[in-house]
């Protein structure tokens, strides 16, 4: 199946090196030890970026910079959703000051029009969630689309950034980046450019300065767009956004984990035994149709969900994840046997996390008071 992938539709199997160069996108090598330490960029899943230069140099030199993301607040949180959050909490420890949007006004001109629902959303199933897997509070600047700030002077800055950047986008541009458009999802790409790039106003952070927008592969097109109408709005002389791109947490039946097909995702608040019994009744496996068969050929790792998903964090371990795949491919490791390593790392996640997220709603109780 050829890939189709827009910020929309993800579909096909899908060939990072192609998606290189169709996007335009550069390969993230030789990166010093302080960002290989972790395993997204260790192990190559962060794969691809744009002017991530900036972001070294920054990190190496102790310079201020910014990591900005957006959130859609729908369904619920699971190990993809996890992926850019360990980035987020990465980020803020190397330094960087966070930049959290909830994404209320762009879902609810896309999709869900309750915007009291998409903020309980957003706080009691994402914020609980960051900040059980550890984000810092005090270090992040986590608003909603509909409610900048109560700052008079920054809330202005930032929608009249989102309105004037209109003139600087042509309709052709946005058909390009986006296949269909609606004027809702105009309105909304304007919104999530002015997301990425109202750090750097006066009003914010001061000054031009380096901001990283980790995004999954599909959300790539935004950030061209958000790119493209930066160099060309004079008023603001802002650093081009840097970024990077990570690879698909794949949803158990294969594709990618979406929050839309309950089947397809395991949720940082799914029990132990709902887990288990989803990864081994769905996730799609590498391995052979008869045992005979599996032990003669052995199994193949690269399609293999379970396999997948410890490789993209769950086992963080690079020895111990060697053994399973060279065992796995040997045959000596059966599917079965495969899924069980996963079920026992997921389940011990599930456990501390589980108990961390209790702790985490004391935590954001004021926040949902001042936002509900
Ligand atoms: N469009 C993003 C999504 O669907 C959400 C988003 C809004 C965003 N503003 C952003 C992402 C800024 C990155 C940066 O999930």
């Amino acid at each position: 199946m050829p890939q189709t992938i827009t910020p929309w539709e993800v579909k096909g199997t899908i060939d990072y090196d192609k998606l290189i160069q169709e996007f335009g996108l550069k390969p993230l090598e030789n990166l010093p030890k302080k960002f290989t330490e972790n395993v997204l960029f260790r192990r190559k899943i962060i794969f691809a970026h744009r002017d991530f230069g900036q972001i070294v140099d920054a990190v190496e030199n102790k310079k201020p910079f910014v990591m900005m993301t957006g959130l859609m607040p729908s369904g619920k949180f699971h190990f993809g959703h996890k992926m850019v959050a360990d980035q987020i909490i990465f980020y803020q420890s190397l330094g960087a000051k966070i930049y959290l949007a909830v994404a209320d006004i762009e879902a609810y001109n896309s999709r869900n029009p309750n915007l009291t629902e998409l903020r309980e959303t957003a706080i009691r199933e994402y914020l609980a969630n960051y900040v059980a897997l550890g984000l810092n509070l005090k270090k992040c600047d986590f608003y909603f689309q509909s409610k900048r700030s109560t700052d008079g002077r920054k809330a202005s800055a930032y929608y009249s950034l989102a309105a004037m950047l209109a003139r600087h986008v042509t309709f052709n541009e946005f058909q390009a980046v986006y296949g269909e458009i609606s004027p809702g999802k105009m309105a909304s790409a304007l919104l999530q450019a002015a997301d990425m790039l109202h750090p750097q106003l006066k009003e914010f952070e001061g000054k031009a300065l380096p901001v990283v927008v980790p995004v999954g592969a599909d959300q790539d097109p935004h950030l061209r767009l958000a790119r493209d109408v930066a160099k060309r709005i004079k008023e603001f002389p802002f650093l081009p956004l840097s970024s990077t791109a990570h690879k698909f947490m794949p949803g158990l039946k294969g594709g990618k984990m979406s929050s839309s097909d309950p089947m397809s995702y395991l949720a940082l608040t799914d029990s132990p035994e709902e887990a288990a019994m989803k990864i081994k009744k769905y996730a799609f496996s590498g391995g052979q149709a008869t045992l005979e068969e599996h032990r003669k050929k052995g199994g193949n790792p690269d399609i293999d969900v379970a396999f997948q998903m410890l490789r993209l964090g769950l086992e963080p371990n690079d020895k111990k994840l060697a053994k399973i795949e060279k065992d796995y491919r040997s045959g000596e490791l059966l599917s079965g046997e495969l899924k069980n390593i996963l079920i026992r790392k997921i389940a011990a996640f599930l456990e501390g996390h589980q108990r961390k997220r209790k702790l985490a709603e004391k935590k954001i109780s004021l926040f949902a008071k001042n936002n509900l």
